[in-house]
């Protein structure tokens, strides 16, 4: 019997783990009798219904077995506490593997805590690498994929970029992108919505008129902080967005929590609310976001979650930073991505010039919607004495 206890903390986690743990489930079903035992921890890192709750719900992702009500805080002060929960999970809970998600805060302490009791971690979308020590996320994969015992790879890149730092050949495993898993699984529905509905269900203030054509604005999302912390970087990107970009086409824009914090306080909402062609929505659904990346001409972005999604739909993506940790994303390497980092004229730029680009999709080898399984296949031989 294996016992695994997967972690999730933030919303970029959410859609990981909903196909790996459907993966179990059909292990458990065509294993009999060697049945792995499943616990999931959310660390509380995001707690909102529409950050948390609703893509419970609306992944299937069953509830968490214990939730470490971490919340919101300094980075110390979520790792931390995290850490200081966890460790107790583990020594009632003794499972046999700790597998854990991506790059936020619940990654980086439950990969650390795990290793710590002497307990195997597996890390889900190991081997990304931006190079930028500055962003936290970075140091997050690095420390989770020096500590973890079996690193399972998106692609080839990823996979090099751990060999290059030494980590032993046997322990990585290329699976394929576990986000494609829920993207082929979601998309069909997800295209049976209606943009006017998802504006309507999610709107801060109610447009004027709502879009007739569906195909015609730009989808835009922003939530790291070194777009959105400092006024002296948002506030050209707001000015970009409501001088340029609405100009253009009409802007549709699910805003983060953190972001909306910071537009209040630099006094910059108000110029968003009174362009008529900006529309602001609350935190989307999954399928939502996928609906309006599908729909759109143009996608503006800082996510990672999101470079990605554009390749596979074909979406041409401008990506609001100068590094990703996902370079198959770009548009040299095959993707549809291109950074233009904070700089609004290059942003203006690329801009104009990705709206006369026609949509390309592209599948890196292993983005085929069956990563989960190799995930399941993996630990359970990894757990086999050889
Ligand atoms: C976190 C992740 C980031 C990921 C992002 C996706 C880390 C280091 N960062 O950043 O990698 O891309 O999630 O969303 O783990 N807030 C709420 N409600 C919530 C959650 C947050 O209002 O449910 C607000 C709080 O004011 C909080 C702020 O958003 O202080 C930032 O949240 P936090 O979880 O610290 O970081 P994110 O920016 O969401």
């Amino acid at each position: 019997m294996i016992k695994i206890i997967s972690v999730v903390g933030a919303r970029p986690n959410f859609m990981k783990i909903a196909p790996f743990i459907r993966a179990i489930d059909r292990h458990n079903a065509d294993n009999k009798g060697k049945e792995i035992v499943h616990k999931l921890v959310h660390t509380g890192q995001h707690y909102d219904a529409r950050m948390s709750d609703a893509f419970f719900s609306d992944l299937g992702i069953p509830e968490p077995d214990i939730n470490l009500g971490v919340g919101s805080g300094t980075h110390a002060e979520q790792v931390g506490k995290t850490m200081i929960e966890f460790e107790k999970v583990l020594k009632a809970e003794k499972p046999d593997w700790v597998v854990v998600v991506g790059d936020v805060n619940a990654t980086l302490a439950c990969s650390v805590t795990a290793k710590k009791e002497d307990i195997r971690c597996c890390h889900i979308e190991a081997g990304l690498r931006s190079g930028d020590m500055t962003m936290p996320e970075e140091i997050n994969r690095i420390v989770t994929d020096r500590v973890s015992d079996l690193l399972l790879v998106p692609d080839e890149i990823s996979r090099g970029n751990l060999l290059s730092e030494g980590v032993d050949e046997h322990k990585i495993v290329s699976v394929g992108n576990i986000m494609i898993d829920t993207l082929e699984e979601n998309l069909s529905s997800a295209l049976k919505l209606k943009i006017k509905d998802i504006i309507r269900d999610n709107s801060y203030t109610m447009p004027a008129s709502l879009p007739e054509d569906e195909t015609a604005f730009a989808f835009i999302t922003l939530h790291r902080p070194s777009n959105v912390d400092r006024p002296e970087t948002l506030g050209p990107i707001v000015d970009f967005i409501t001088e340029t970009a609405a100009r253009r086409l009409k802007i549709i824009w699910p805003v983060h929590p953190r972001t909306v914090g910071k537009l209040s306080e630099f006094g910059l909402m108000d110029m968003l609310t009174s362009e008529r062609n900006i529309i602001l929505l609350k935190p989307v659904s999954y399928r939502e976001a996928l609906k309006l990346n599908v729909s759109a001409s143009v996608v503006l972005t800082d996510s990672g979650g999101l470079q990605e999604e554009c390749t596979v739909l074909g979406t041409p993506c401008i990506t609001l930073r100068f590094n990703t940790e996902r370079p198959v994303t770009l548009r040299e390497n095959g993707g549809t991505s291109v950074l233009a980092g904070n700089n609004t004229d290059i942003i203006r730029n690329e801009f104009i010039r990705s709206l006369s680009i026609p949509r390309k999709p592209f599948l890196p080898p292993l983005w085929d919607g069956q990563t989960a399984s190799r995930c399941v296949k993996a630990i359970v031989e990894y757990s086999t004495p050889q």
